[in-house]
């Protein structure tokens, strides 16, 4: 049903979006993809719809629950790897035995992460070894990878850049906050270990007005409700086309059968969740707070450089550094809070616009 707010992984509910998932097919053969999009855009649903299609040793792990953590430990990474360990076939599972900090008790997997720890290549190799003997391609995903960049005490892209260079294993990372991906992977940056290694991008961009339209007369076909073209006008033009809007419209519509009330629940969803993911990114950025939430009443129409420059510094009174201030709106678009376009900053989607024009959102900033 294409009104189900979870992610899909029904093909056949998948709308759209052959385009990416040709591309995503390409990609798995590959050691590296980057499948990245603006939040709701449906990454984990394409990914889920593949993993349904494609027969491979699938390792899929969900990092999306680390979003307001500060950092996180290599024991929260190797219980991550536990889990999706445990819902690989059985007798896959079974031939985790012998890996050096792996149990495998009865049927389950444990992964030890103090004293004697596993070893994320070691790990990786043996994964590439049953992929070969079972003539399946290991992936691993890393869903809302970014994450990744919070973890402490232990550099991830080693075994990553060992498992690209010599393993039989295909990595996948999704991001939503774009720029934090490139961050956490270091492809450019000379030191890292992953520099210059070549990557298959796939971008999931918001269905342009057509398509979104489409996608909500498809979805209430399927569930045999009627809606006036009008209708639909109106929620493209409030909402956008970001997939994840539009579900909860059709979602709501279903229960409130009343198109306005339907739009002003998801705006008023959206608008929260949109909040809480800003108060996220502000959580690791202490002291700032001010001056994000200034940024983004002063671009929430669009905006320059020079005008969030002039905007702050009548605020503090004081001069603000060039380069801290481009460092703040870099920071804002790696988020995909903003996006850049020519000279001028917006909100990279219609519902953070929303968010920012509010008051009461504003609160006493
Ligand atoms: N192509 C699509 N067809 C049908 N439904 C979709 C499609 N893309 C996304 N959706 C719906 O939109 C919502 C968001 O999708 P999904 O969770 O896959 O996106 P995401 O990019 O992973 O989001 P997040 O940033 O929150 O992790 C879900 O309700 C999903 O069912
Ligand atoms: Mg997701």
């Amino acid at each position: 049903m294409l009104f189900d707010p979870k992610p899909k992984e029904d093909p056949k509910d998948l709308f759209d979006r052959e385009e990416e998932i040709s591309k995503l097919r390409t990609g798995i053969k590959y050691p590296l993809t980057l499948l990245l999009g603006i939040r709701r855009s449906g990454k984990s649903s394409l990914i889920k719809v593949l993993m349904k299609e494609e027969d491979a040793l699938w390792i899929y792990l969900d990092l999306r629950k680390y979003e307001g953590k500060l950092y996180l430990n290599y024991r929260d990474l190797t219980q991550e790897l536990e889990k999706a360990l445990n819902t690989i076939p059985d007798k896959l599972r079974k031939l985790l035995n012998g890996v050096k900090g792996v149990n495998v008790m009865g049927l389950e997997v444990k992964l030890k992460w103090g004293r004697g720890k596993v070893e994320v290549s070691d790990l990786l190799e043996r994964l590439s070894e049953i992929g070969e003997r079972e003539g399946k391609r290991a992936i691993i995903v890393l869903d809302e990878s970014q994450e990744l960049r919070k973890l402490k005490g232990y550099n991830l892209l080693y075994p990553l850049a060992y498992a690209y260079d010599n393993l039989k294993v295909s990595l996948v990372f999704t991001g939503s906050e774009v720029g934090m991906v490139y961050r956490f992977l270091k492809l450019n940056d000379a030191g890292s270990p992953l520099f210059g290694r070549a990557f298959v991008n796939v971008t999931v961009p918001p269905f342009p007005r057509d398509k979104a339209i489409e996608f909500l007369r498809r979805g209430f076909e399927e569930v045999g409700v009627r809606v006036k073209d009008d209708e639909l006008e109106d929620a493209y033009s409030n909402l956008g086309g970001i997939p994840g809007w539009l579900t909860y419209y059709g979602f709501n519509y279903l229960q409130e059968r009343d198109h306005r009330k339907a739009l002003d629940k998801t705006i008023s969803l959206g608008v929260s969740l949109i909040m809480e993911e800003f108060r996220n990114f502000l959580s690791i950025r202490r002291g700032a707070e001010s001056r994000y939430y200034a940024i983004m009443r002063v671009c929430v129409k669009g905006c320059r450089w020079s005008d969030v420059k002039r905007a702050i510094e009548a605020k503090e009174g004081v001069e603000i550094d060039d380069k801290r201030l481009s460092e703040l709106l870099q920071n804002l678009t790696d988020a995909s809070f903003l996006i850049k376009e020519n000279d001028e900053y917006k909100p990279a989607d219609i519902m953070i616009s929303k968010a920012f024009e509010s008051p009461i959102n504003m609160g006493s900033y």
